[in-house]
């Protein structure tokens, strides 16, 4: 470890022992966040001189205008809010920022209000969703982790931003980074899965694209890192709920993307609408001044979500909305987003209580010093530019890069017999089920300015892609959501007709997403009776699920001779699954999370601690399992066949000046080119608390050519195996430490084992750190 490590990890060890009364073990966990207490940081002095000037000129009234962030519109009908009555509120100062609008004529003549009619002349700040993508929509962010292709995340979110800026946007509230190990929870779609290592560099790679190298250049936007701390752990899988997790899950699994995050400049942060062991978030000034501002240092601001501030009434944690404005802005939330309370009634809590004043100053302050980082000071107009708006929106190479990622997104479960890819060779085939030529679920949650006209439908992309020769036959079947079956005698005759039958079922857009919690996550009924249908014809059947969700499949996943997970794809979906179907490439798509035998087994991850009785298959033995089904999961986490075979040689350890190197030879056995992840675990196995059987840190998606041989190395330093403590405070323990490679968490094809000599205190999780990876041809 190197001496500057070392100093960095005392100082934070001794401000993370100024932050609590006790000492760590004598903190249990839920108590220390349970506190809710602020640690009251400081107001940065070093505000520049116009935004010090600006706060010493504004009035209280102004200042808390710039806390408010209004709603433009719905979010599918933007600016429709924009009255005259609304234009009077910005020349008051009554607004700092107004979401789901857009448009770079609009917006322009909103921010003339604001900039040159109000008295400070302080630009507005304009937000959207924009998650996976403005108008060239990308896969779902669920699928886009499924590409393992950390390229591809921040390509997609720069191509996102450069539309989105060009549409008169400066901010999205994306990424959404929370870890969720519940399919229930409908919002899982949003995300990039289970997993903290890899949902990092997800995030990582996102802020970098939305954010790209100078924030006032134009093109680039503000990024949000959402939704803080434990969105996506809500009780029972209901959206919004408790997440009554302990202080380790918090810190080792939800809140390391929100750590890579803030490593990599995230500007603001949204926090979630729930409690965690009932402290809302939204409240939690224990988390957002202590653990991410003192302990991590993070300099953006932080927003609220929808309405938030007003429903610490139904938390029960306000009694008024008084209350509320005082308890949301003494917690750090700088940003009112749309429920007003600021705006109505944070003067009269800071009448009650002027110490208040010192927190409103560092809010403003922080929101005008990101206004001022976007460039919206000096040149407020550059968004608006109507030409660049109309070049850059779904423009042919954001379209090209959409195909390549959806492409890169689906993953191969199954391929009995190579059933796939087909060869396009005389002969028929029947593409059935409604979700084929479905172009608006493609599109999925978060649309954006997406259109489904915009979509190539699946089927339209498996007729494109099949060539002439082929003869393609569609019929619905069934859509997810309908009870309506009539169309199962078609689509019967129709699979009884063809040499083959691709079958597209699973969920469309609107059962997954906000508030798309789901208390069974079976195929929807219609699905399932369609499938059955089909399997019974007895022909080749090959299933496309599309899904914004793991869904429990076993009847499907054992009577399908091929099955591909292609979630909702975006603009690109056709073409792309048709390349895939067609074997123009091959699949390398891998689950970012389990998908279970059935809803009772969730929540459910590959990285569980063993217990004192892990799971074995002997039903005699009391283990740790279900009495009613296997101990594996249907498919594992990290899981995705391709179209060719690799071979993996023995793992190489080295010592190396700041940690080890892990390197092993992957060879392509297959006669293709193919695509193959390779993949990083590592287990403690023993240790002063009970560590998960295994975890990924690190991965690297590699393209070799057939017979190719290529050397991937890991570089793990010690700090990647420390294990949490308090807020800032990892410990490395000395020993041994196995080492795992393979090509899915149960698939794992090369070990060897590092021993930690010197134990070590580190201030950052383990998981949110970067294992670098050399590739040597
Ligand atoms: C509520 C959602 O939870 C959040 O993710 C989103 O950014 C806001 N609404 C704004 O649309």
């Amino acid at each position: 470890m190197s001496a500057a490590w070392m100093t960095r990890a005392a100082s934070l060890v001794m401000v993370s022992a100024g932050l609590w009364a006790c000492s760590p073990s004598d903190n249990p966990a839920g108590q220390t966040i349970a506190e809710g207490q602020s640690s009251a940081s400081e107001a940065p002095s070093a505000w520049s001189p116009r935004v010090t000037r600006l706060l010493s000129e504004m009035s209280v009234e102004a200042k808390i205008g710039q806390l408010h962030q209004a709603a433009g519109g719905r979010s599918r009908n933007l600016n429709s809010r924009l009255t005259p009555e609304e234009l009077d509120r910005v020349r008051e100062g009554g607004v700092g920022s107004y979401l789901h609008v857009a448009g770079a004529e609009p917006l322009e003549a909103l921010q003339r209000v604001a900039v040159e009619e109000s008295e400070h002349g302080i630009p507005l700040l304009f937000a959207m969703d924009v998650v996976h993508g403005y108008r060239t929509i990308f896969p779902v962010p669920i699928a886009m982790a499924a590409s393992w292709d950390e390229a591809g995340w921040e390509e997609a979110a720069r191509i996102s931003a450069e539309e989105a800026a060009a549409s008169g946007l400066h901010w999205t509230f994306a990424p959404m980074i929370d870890i969720s190990r519940d399919p229930r929870w409908g919002r899982i779609v949003e995300g990039g899965g289970s997993d903290p290592y890899l949902g990092s560099r997800m995030a990582v790679a996102q802020v970098n694209g939305y954010q790209g190298a100078d924030l006032a250049a134009g093109d680039t936007i503000l990024a949000t890192a959402k939704h803080f701390g434990a969105y996506g752990a809500p009780t029972g899988g209901r959206d919004y709920g408790t997440a009554d997790i302990s202080e380790r899950s918090l810190h080792e699994i939800y809140l390391p993307p929100f750590h890579a995050a803030t490593q990599a400049g995230v500007g603001s942060m949204m926090t979630a609408f729930n409690d965690i062991a009932s402290v809302p978030s939204t409240a939690n000034g224990h988390l957002i001044e202590g653990v991410l501002r003192d302990e991590w240092g993070f300099d953006g601001f932080i927003v609220s979500d929808w309405n938030a501030i007003a429903e610490l009434m139904n938390h029960g944690v306000a009694e008024t909305r008084t209350d509320a404005a005082a308890l949301a802005l003494e917690a750090g939330v700088d940003m009112d987003m749309t429920s007003a309370v600021y705006v109505q009634d944070l003067a009269a809590a800071i009448e009650a209580d002027p110490a208040l004043l010192a927190a409103l100053d560092r809010s403003v302050g922080r929101l005008l010093a990101w206004k001022e980082a976007l460039g919206l000071f000096d040149t407020p107009y550059i968004y608006h530019d109507t030409d660049r708006e109309a070049a850059e929106l779904l423009a042919p190479d954001h379209r090209v890069a959409a195909r390549r990622l959806a492409e890169r997104s689906i993953v191969l479960l199954k391929n009995d017999n190579n059933t796939l890819p087909l060869a396009r060779e005389a002969g028929s085939i029947a593409v059935i089920g409604q979700l084929a030529e479905d172009a608006s679920t493609q599109l999925g949650s978060w649309r954006a300015q997406g259109r489904p006209d915009d979509v190539v439908s699946l089927l339209d992309g498996i007729r494109h892609e099949a060539g002439d020769a082929m003869a393609v036959s569609y019929a619905a079947g069934a859509a997810p959501r309908s009870d309506d079956m009539s169309g199962l005698p078609d689509a019967i005759a129709a699979a009884e007709a063809a040499d083959r039958v691709v079958l597209v079922i699973g969920e469309d857009y609107d059962l997954s997403g906000e508030a798309r919690s789901r208390s069974d996550i079976a195929l929807p009924p219609s699905q399932q009776a369609l499938a059955e249908a089909i399997f019974a014809t007895g022909k080749p059947v090959t299933v496309v699920l599309v899904s914004g969700r793991p869904l429990a499949i076993p009847r499907v996943a054992e009577e399908a001779d091929a099955l591909l997970v292609s979630w909702m794809l975006g603009v690109e979906a056709g073409p792309a699954l048709g390349r895939i179907l067609f074997g123009d490439v091959s699949p390398a798509g891998r689950l970012p999370v389990n998908f279970p035998r059935a809803t009772g087994a969730v929540p459910f991850t590959y990285s569980e601690n063993p217990g004192g009785r892990p799971a074995h298959p002997d039903l005699e033995r009391d283990t740790n399992r279900y009495m009613d089904q296997p101990i594996t999961p249907l498919f594992p986490f990290g899981h995705g066949l391709a179209y060719s075979q690799f071979e993996y040689g023995e793992m190489e350890v080295r010592e190396t000046q700041t940690g080890y190197r892990l390197s092993v030879t992957v060879r392509n056995s297959g006669d293709r080119e193919a695509d193959e992840v390779v993949q990083l675990y590592m287990r403690d196995p023993v240790a002063r608390v009970a560590r998960p059987r295994i975890e990924l840190r690190g991965f690297e998606r590699v393209t070799l050519a057939p017979g190719e041989s290529v050397e991937v190395a890991f570089h793990l330093t010690p700090a990647q195996t420390a294990i949490f403590q308090a807020p800032g405070r990892w410990q490395v323990e000395a020993g041994r430490i196995e080492v795992m490679i393979g090509a899915s968490s149960a698939d794992i094809r090369a070990r060897g084992e590092i021993q930690i000599v010197e134990a070590q205190t580190g201030s950052a999780p383990a998981t949110a750190l970067e294992t670098r990876v050399e590739v040597i041809r």
